[in-house]
């Protein structure tokens, strides 16, 4: 079949915020521990982290990475995690029933974070710990002296300030599993007095609000409504988060979870302007959706079940070309609703379901994941462009009728590059793009086809196989002439199509 769509530069949607290519180092599983650090490793820098892990983060092109959880802020002492190495405490870690040495703690990442070039996102614990906690940590970190939590990190060798900008208020709290959840009111009250304090110390920080686990939990809908209720004042930015896994063998819902993303993000912006709406607010909240990803979640054996070791091989997903196919839907998906979403953090970013896999005392190897999302966060910059798409559709049975295109356009108004992203959701047939190229010079080529299919739609790169599945280049798949672009999409196939 053909799809067709129209990319117009007049049709501006927002601007991609390089805060969109996020993602998330928690205390969990080898994700910190021999995933990031590794002192004892071959290519060990002289802060103790892998230097090969470093450079697969720079190429992955991330912009911000949040951190130190997840399920483990709601249980962490920050206090445990800075000064002298050798006296940090062991402490049971309640999230993940593991044992966390705290050798790595907000110093060693922040210095990474600044070394590497990427935006910290900090959480804090309203778990276990709530006001005092929170606003001593924002002290810490971003006062330049003359207070005792500032001179203390001074004294630990951080002479400036670490100036992080954007703060987490707390993680899931809507789930039972979380540790000191509760209710959304409770919730949307300590939240609001956590960032009144936060902003206290200091005015210029950004705050985000716990929305729901995910669109599927019994409170979804309320849960938004009334935590913004409480929290309006203080927070800028909502969270969503979303897991997708192919289940009962329907493969095709799967590669459709895209149109379920969209769903859920509509219907947190349709509750934050009600809110806004009853208090007559000027304000409009943005979501953070940080975390999302691929992750077969019912593998999963469940937190009670696991021994309590140091650095647990946990949630180590390896992901198939089907799986990077919705790995780059659901980031055109994100890019599509940038008027709303400002944040977004794939998760996590090594080992733990992450786009990055290394070994201890081994080599480290990108995922098929890896390549949808560097692509993007490489080319798919400036303007994002609305556009409709018509053509054949899916049925699925978890998101009813579905587009076998999916697609998102970029253009930089710097250098007029045109990027054109594109999934073919169909399993078994190609699928023919025709675009118009409405309001550009006829002088517009393809510069670049590149994509990821294969004839195995369940090939994935191991250890021992690391590049089984890279992008391919292709050629004469895709022509642009006469103000219109053709390509061919081979079935379950993602694509990146540069024209200049
Ligand atoms: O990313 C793994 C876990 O998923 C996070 O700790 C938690 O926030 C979510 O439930």
């Amino acid at each position: 079949g053909t799809a067709r769509v129209t990319i117009d530069p007049d049709f501006a949607l927002g601007t991609v915020d390089p805060r969109l290519y996020g993602t998330f180092v928690e205390h969990m599983g080898r994700c910190v521990y021999t995933g990031i650090y590794e002192p004892e490793h071959l290519s060990a820098d002289a802060h103790g982290f892998r230097g090969d892990v470093s450079g697969l983060v720079r190429e992955l092109g991330t912009g911000l990475v949040r951190y130190p959880g997840g399920n483990f802020v709601s249980g962490y002492h920050w206090e445990d995690g800075v000064g002298p190495a050798d006296e940090r405490p062991r402490r049971l870690d309640l999230a993940w029933r593991s044992i966390e040495t705290n050798r790595v703690g907000t110093d060693e990442f922040l210095g990474w974070a600044r070394r590497q070039g990427v935006e910290p996102m900090m959480a804090v614990n309203l778990g276990t710990r709530g006001i005092d906690a929170a606003r001593s940590l924002v002290e810490y970190c971003n006062v330049p002296g003359g207070t005792a939590w500032s001179d203390l990190r001074v004294r630990h060798g951080v002479r400036e300030p670490h100036g992080v900008r954007l703060w987490c208020l707390g993680n899931e709290m809507d789930g039972p599993w979380q540790t000191g959840h509760t209710t959304a009111v409770e919730y949307g009250r300590l939240a609001a007095e956590a960032g009144k304090a936060m902003h206290q110390v200091d005015p210029s920080i950004e705050l985000v609000a716990c929305g729901s686990s995910n669109a599927g939990m019994p409170t979804f809908g309320e849960w938004e409504r009334q935590v913004l209720h409480e929290t309006y004042d203080e927070a800028d930015y909502l969270s969503l988060h979303a897991y997708y896994e192919e289940t009962g063998g329907d493969r095709a819902s799967f590669l459709a979870s895209g149109a379920h993303m969209d769903a859920y993000i509509r219907d947190v912006v349709a509750t934050a302007d009600h809110v806004r709406a009853v208090r007559r607010a000027t304000k409009r909240i943005r979501l953070s959706f940080d975390e999302w990803n691929v992750w077969y979640q019912s593998r999963f054996p469940g937190e009670r079940a696991l021994p309590l070791e140091e650095r647990p091989r946990l949630i180590e997903d390896t992901y198939s070309v089907t799986d990077a196919a919705v790995v780059g839907s659901l980031l055109m998906t994100l890019l599509r609703n940038a008027d709303r979403v400002a944040i977004a953090c794939l998760a996590q970013l090594v080992n733990v379901i992450g786009p990055i896999r290394s070994e201890p005392g081994g080599p480290s190897w990108r995922q098929t994941t890896f390549h949808p999302f560097a692509l993007t966060a490489r080319h798919a910059r400036g303007t994002v462009l609305r556009t409709e798409v018509r053509g054949p559709v899916i049925d699925t049975d978890k998101h009813g009728p579905v587009p076998a295109l999916d697609t998102v356009s970029t253009l930089d108004p710097e250098t007029g590059a045109l990027t054109v992203l594109a999934v073919n959701r169909d399993q078994d047939r190609a699928l023919q793009l025709r675009a118009a190229l409405r309001g550009f010079a006829a002088s517009y080529r393809v510069v670049e086809h590149l994509r990821i299919a294969d004839p195995d739609p369940d090939a994935a790169n191991t250890e021992a196989a690391p590049d089984r599945v890279t992008p391919q280049s292709v050629r004469e798949t895709a022509v642009a002439a006469d103000g219109a672009l053709e390509a061919a999409l081979p079935p379950v196939s993602w694509n990146v199509i540069r024209l200049a």
